[in-house]
Order: C-alpha cells, then sequence, then structure tokens
C-alpha cells in the first residue's frame, strides 16, 4: 500500500506539540514524513526538518513557501497539519483547504466564532477534510465510553461532570515568567486564558462521550493571580441538547493536579469514569452493582475502541498513541471511509463559540447564554 503524504506547519524542535504529531502520524505506516515548514524562523525550520529525514526541496522557510511549493506538485502531500501558536490557525487552515488539501489543525481552531463559522463552509465547499485535533476522543477507552453510551449501556445521561485542573501556573513568583505570561495576555493569547486552552478539551469530551452538543451555559471565572487579565480558573456549568446536565472545571492553579483531566457520565441505570493519568482503563458502574474496571486490549470491547488498541491488554498506550489514532482516523477518512469520531471544523466553531459565550456570561455575572454558534442555531 501507498503511504499517504504528509507535511507540518509548526511542530518545530523544542514545541510541546510537535514530538507527540511526528509520533503519532508515522506511527502506523499509514503516512510519510514528506515536507514541513516547521520553525518561526525559516533557517531553524529547513535544517530541522531535513534532519528529520525531509528532501531539501520540500524542507521550507515558512507556511507560504510552502504552500506554493506543494499546490501544484502531481504528489502534492495528502494531509497537513497545522501545529502553530493559536492565532495563525485560521488564515493557514483556511489558504490550504482553498487549494484543495485536507487539514488537520491544532485547537483552538481558530480565534473567533466568525472565523470558525468561515472554515466550515471552506470544509464544506472544498469537499476536503478538516480535524480538529481533540486527541484525547481518540483514546480507546473513550471511544469506549461513547460505544457504551450509544449502545445503551448506561441508558440516558442525566449527568456529564469533567475536570482539566493542573498546577502548573499555580506559582505566583512565577507569574512573569513570558512563557507563562502570554497565556493570560489578551494580546497574544485572545479573550480567554485557561478555558480556551484546557476547558474546551473537556466540553468536546462531555459532548463526545455523551453524543450530544452543548447548548446553553453560564460561567464564573477567576484570575486568582491577580497580575493576570485572563482566567486561571473557570467553572461552567451547561445543558446539553438533549437534556443532560453539565459541570466543567478548570484550572492552571490546581497545585498537585498534574495532567488532571477526567470525565464522569452518569446516566439512569450506570456511571462511566475516565482520566487522561489512567487512560488504559474505563470505571463503569451499572446502578445497583458493583464497580468493574474495563482495560484497554480486552474481549469484548467495541470495535471503536478495540481497533484503536495495538498493544496487548496491561500494556500502557500513551498520549502520542492517542494523536495516532486520530491519524489512523484521517488516513481511512482520506481513503473515503466514515469515520465519524474525527474532530471536525464544526467541532472546532461550537467550542469557540462557547469559549465566547462563556467570557461573555462570565463578564455578566454567569448570565446563562445560547453557547451554540449561529449556524447551528
Ligand atoms: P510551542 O510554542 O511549544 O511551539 C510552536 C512551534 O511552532 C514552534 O516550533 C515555533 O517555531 C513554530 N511556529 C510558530 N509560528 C510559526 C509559523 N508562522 N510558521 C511555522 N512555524 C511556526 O507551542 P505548542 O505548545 O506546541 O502549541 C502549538 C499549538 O498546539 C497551539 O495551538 C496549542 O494550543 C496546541 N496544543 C495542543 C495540544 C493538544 O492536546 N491537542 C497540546 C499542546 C498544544
Amino acid at each position: 500500500m501507498t503511504k499517504l503524504k504528509w507535511g507540518m506547519i509548526g511542530g518545530g524542535e523544542g514545541s510541546q506539540i510537535g514530538p507527540a504529531h511526528r509520533l503519532g502520524a508515522l506511527a502506523d505506516g499509514r503516512f510519510a514524513f514528506t515536507a514541513g515548514a516547521l520553525d518561526h524562523r525559516p533557517d531553524v525550520g529547513r535544517d530541522y526538518a531535513q534532519r528529520l529525514g525531509i528532501s531539501a526541496d520540500r524542507a521550507y522557510g515558512d507556511w507560504e513557501e510552502m504552500l506554493a511549493g506543494e499546490k501544484d506538485r502531481d504528489d502534492r502531500i495528502d494531509l497537513v497539519t497545522v501545529a502553530t501558536p493559536n492565532a495563525t490557525h485560521f488564515e493557514i487552515t483556511k489558504s490550504f483547504l482553498e487549494a484543495g488539501f485536507n487539514v488537520l489543525c491544532e485547537k483552538p481552531m481558530t480565534m473567533t466564532v466568525e472565523e470558525g463559522e468561515e472554515i466550515v463552509k471552506i470544509a464544506e465547499k472544498s469537499g476536503k477534510i478538516c480535524a480538529v485535533n481533540y486527541c484525547y476522543s481518540a483514546y480507546p477507552m473513550v471511544r469506549q465510553a461513547r460505544a457504551m453510551v450509544r449502545a445503551g449501556e448506561i441508558g440516558k445521561v442525566r449527568l456529564v461532570v469533567t475536570s482539566f485542573s493542573h498546577g502548573h501556573h499555580g506559582d505566583a513568583t512565577d507569574a512573569d515568567n513570558p512563557r507563562v505570561r502570554w497565556r493570560y495576555d489578551p494580546e497574544m493569547a485572545g479573550v480567554s486564558g485557561q478555558f480556551a486552552d484546557c476547558g474546551i478539551h473537556a466540553l468536546h469530551m462531555a459532548s463526545f462521550i455523551c453524543d450530544d452538543e452543548v447548548q446553553r451555559l453560564s460561567a464564573d471565572f477567576a484570575s486568582t493571580i491577580p497580575s493576570r487579565v485572563l482566567e486561571d480558573d473557570a467553572m461552567v456549568n451547561f445543558r446539553m441538547e438533549g437534556g443532560t446536565v453539565g459541570r466543567l472545571w478548570t484550572s492552571s492553579v490546581a497545585i498537585g493536579r498534574q495532567h488532571g483531566f477526567d470525565i464522569q457520565v452518569f446516566g439512569e441505570t450506570g456511571g462511566l469514569r475516565w482520566a487522561s493519568e489512567q487512560p488504559n482503563q474505563l470505571i463503569y458502574t451499572p446502578v445497583g452493582g458493583r464497580t468493574q474496571i474495563i482495560e484497554k486490549g480486552e474481549g469484548g470491547l467495541h470495535e471503536d475502541a478495540q481497533r484503536l488498541s495495538r498493544v496487548a491488554i496491561a500494556h500502557p498506550e500513551g498520549f502520542p498513541l492517542a494523536v495516532a489514532n486520530i491519524y489512523c482516523d484521517l488516513a481511512d477518512a482520506i481513503s473515503g471511509a466514515d469515520r465519524d469520531g474525527l474532530p471536525n471544523a464544526a467541532d472546532g466553531v461550537r467550542s469557540m463559540a462557547a469559549v465566547h459565550t462563556a467570557v461573555a456570561s462570565a463578564k455578566d455575572g454567569g448570565t446563562w447564554m445560547d453557547a451554540r454558534p449561529p449556524m447551528f442555531r
């Protein structure tokens, strides 16, 4: 089977998310790393791309050079990943979609709802895939949770409770460190700090497992370190279109919590619990019954969890392989398969609408507001 050709923008040497994309894209032999504009410094990016095995003529200095270089090639890339800082996602994603490329964009997909709606429309018009890297939804046991909910194994979902709270920005004496400070500066980060950074993963996860969409929300934001303009802690209550009650807490000052992403889903006949720090287990309790641990790799899992488990039961699979599952779904989708678990531009714009609604609600004392983008009302 010929490998699909893959390119990446951003994710250069020393970046946080670049290695996970490279490990993920190349894990299953479906993609060949063919082109890249990996760094905001053209020479550094060209050099690193070549050290990673990309030929000199496809090791580009910036994304515009990459677009110009790739678009008229007979052997153009089949997929481009956008792993640059947030404010650049819209322009790069839009340009590549319009030129007929499939795109995997990092979250958040855009900075505004209007941009997000534009991306949805461009993706529809182009007929190309625009995926968004909500990679936690690709852990096998998260897919198992969604499949169990879809199969009615916990009954109608009443309540979903999720948190994505870590303590890595909890040191007030480090608040002026430039690597931390920009995240709470509206000029650099946009309208929201912690909720836009981590909260949207949790909100997407709630929608994903419950197989439902967020309809309205009420938010309380706090800058617990007073020099921060944007929030470092947020509590968001929400309701889903199907009536499910949602509770979300996200924080960057929760000292002692490391990754800190977990979710609990409570239905009429059972409950489920998953945590990113024990991603290979799903905890299931049927009403009136004993709590059970469902393990990645065990027999009898739902197909969507089984097909994304690589190594045998009790051998851990972690974050890069969750990203690899996104690339598996992408490879399948590019080859024409229907992969409805793949997070897409609609998910991206729903997140942006939720962010902007949460900001408005928090400013208005927690008023409940419609959290959907206008195009989905
Ligand atoms: P980073 O600051 O560690 O790295 C950014 C990389 O992009 C650097 O190599 C930089 O040189 C390069 N870059 C910047 N501007 C560029 C441009 N115009 N053209 C080409 N390269 C450029 O950032 P990090 O943490 O890796 O985040 C990147 C994106 O990934 C962000 O949007 C972030 O929200 C997202 N992210 C997603 C995660 C997930 O779980 N899905 C986890 C971490 C980050």
